[in-house]
C-alpha cells in the first residue's frame, strides 16, 4: 500500500499576487494564486536550496531573491541562469472553499 501525502488548504489563506508556506511533512510548501489558479511548489531555489517564497511574482513566473533566477509556476521550468533544473511544482485539486495539494505528484 502506498502512502499518499496531501497537504489540504483553506483558499481564503493564501494570498494573491505573493506566496505563503506551509510546513507539511517536513517540507516547505508555498503556495499562491494568480489570477484565479492556484499554484503550489516546493520553497527551495534549485540554484542553491534557498527559499524562494520571498521573491518576486510577475504573472506566473517567480523571481529568487538571492541571485535571480527565474521559475514558470505552470510547470516548474526554470527560465534563466543560475538555475538550471526545474522547480517542483504539484499537482492541485479544487474541492471548493479548500484545495488538495498532492505531494506525491510533481508536475
Ligand atoms: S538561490 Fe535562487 S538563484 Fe541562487
Amino acid at each position: 500500500m502506498t502512502q499518499e501525502f496531501t497537504l489540504k488548504i483553506r483558499k481564503s489563506d493564501i494570498p494573491q499576487g505573493r506566496s505563503k508556506v506551509f510546513l507539511s511533512h517536513g517540507i516547505q510548501i508555498a503556495l499562491t494564486e494568480v489570477e484565479g489558479t492556484y499554484y503550489a511548489f516546493l520553497d527551495l531555489c534549485t540554484h542553491r536550496d534557498e527559499p524562494l517564497s520571498s521573491g518576486c511574482l510577475k504573472g506566473t513566473v517567480i523571481e529568487c531573491p538571492f541571485h535571480g533566477a527565474k521559475f514558470d509556476l505552470r510547470d516548474g521550468r526554470a527560465l534563466c541562469a543560475p538555475a538550471k533544473d526545474s522547480l517542483p511544482v504539484f499537482k492541485i485539486e479544487d474541492l471548493g472553499d479548500t484545495l488538495l495539494v498532492d505531494l506525491d505528484e510533481v508536475l
